[in-house]
């Protein structure tokens, strides 16, 4: 699927047009992937307005990716999150994907030089279903991958740090070329990790568990979500290491990500998971999408306005 053009893009402070939001070929992240972004959705709701959902923890979580990647932004958290809105606005979008880039420019090409720019974009275009909106209703078939999420003293897995989604996209590519939707990893101990984008839930007996914080995952922030909602619901929610083979035995799993949004799993390594049904995992989406597009009001915080 490819990037539909829009109007302009945000780069160091101002509105370019999309063809000029170019850079040099010597560019430190282009050689070595040290950089960071986000992936941010905007909504419309039913009420016809549009709101950019979680902005705050989203730019929070760049600045955190920024500060592992010992890049200074030079602009303000407050800043960047206007960027945001002034491109959903300029490019007039009613719904859009979001992605902010902090990155480093060219200038000098030494490993540990600190002369290259921190260059900041930010840029909205459409985005549909990652999964499929086949697989937002049916549900997904993932492999578990043979590439493993690595430890982290390896990884920096609580950034979302260009350079590591190398393995993200060798086991997304191979598990498409072999006609899985997606891709599971396991950690380094062959505990269940994440997707390639998204963070893991697993149901059993009504309690709804998922890999700790601590664990070689990124701290999703639609996982953060999932979790408050399902327990506004009633539903228990564990956070907790889980065996590979608990994929195999669970009664549900689904998928959470900004792109992934809330995705059914209905087959794992050929099997086929529970009985095909996933009533906790539609509640929590009709949760989340009643607080994104619909009209639930009481989470009204987790949306900036634009
Ligand atoms: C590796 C990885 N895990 C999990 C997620 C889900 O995070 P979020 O819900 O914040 O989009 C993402 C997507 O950003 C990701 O790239």
């Amino acid at each position: 699927m490819g990037i539909k053009k829009v109007e302009s893009i945000w780069v160091d402070g101002s509105l370019v047009p999309w063809d000029d939001a170019t850079d040099h070929m010597l560019a430190h992240t282009l050689h070595y992937g040290v950089g960071c972004f986000e992936g941010i959705r905007a909504y419309q709701r039913a009420d016809g307005r549009t709101a950019i959902f979680r902005l705050r923890e989203h730019i929070d979580r760049l600045f955190d990716s920024a500060i592992i990647c010992t890049m200074d932004i030079p602009f303000t958290r407050e800043q960047v999150m206007a960027a945001c809105a002034e491109v959903v606005r300029t490019n007039k979008m009613s719904f859009c994907y979001l992605r902010p880039l902090v990155y480093l420019g060219s200038g000098a090409l030494g490993l540990g030089s600190f002369e290259p720019p921190v260059r900041t974009m930010v840029a909205a275009f459409e985005w549909g279903a990652y999964l499929g909106d086949d697989g937002l209703k049916q549900g997904i078939k993932c492999l578990i991958s043979g590439f493993t999420r690595a430890n982290s003293n390896a990884v920096m897995n609580k950034g979302k740090i260009c350079g590591q989604y190398v393995t993200s996209v060798l086991a997304k590519r191979l598990a498409l070329k072999s006609g899985y939707d997606e891709a599971l990893m396991l950690d380094p101990q062959g505990y269940v990790a994440e997707g390639t984008g998204e963070n893991i839930f697993v149901v059993k007996n009504g309690i709804v568990r998922t890999p700790p914080a601590g664990a070689a995952i990124l701290a999703g922030i639609t996982r953060d979500t999932s979790i408050q909602l399902l327990r506004e619901r009633g539903v228990e929610v564990r956070e907790e290491m889980i065996a590979r083979d608990e994929l195999y035995v669970a009664d549900e799993v689904f998928l959470t990500g900004t792109a992934a949004e809330v995705t059914p799993v209905r087959e794992i390594d050929q099997r086929r998971v529970g009985r095909g049904e996933f009533p906790i995992t539609r509640g929590l989406q009709e949760s989340f999408f009643a607080v994104v597009k619909g009209g639930d009001t009481k989470h009204d915080h987790w949306l900036h306005f634009v």
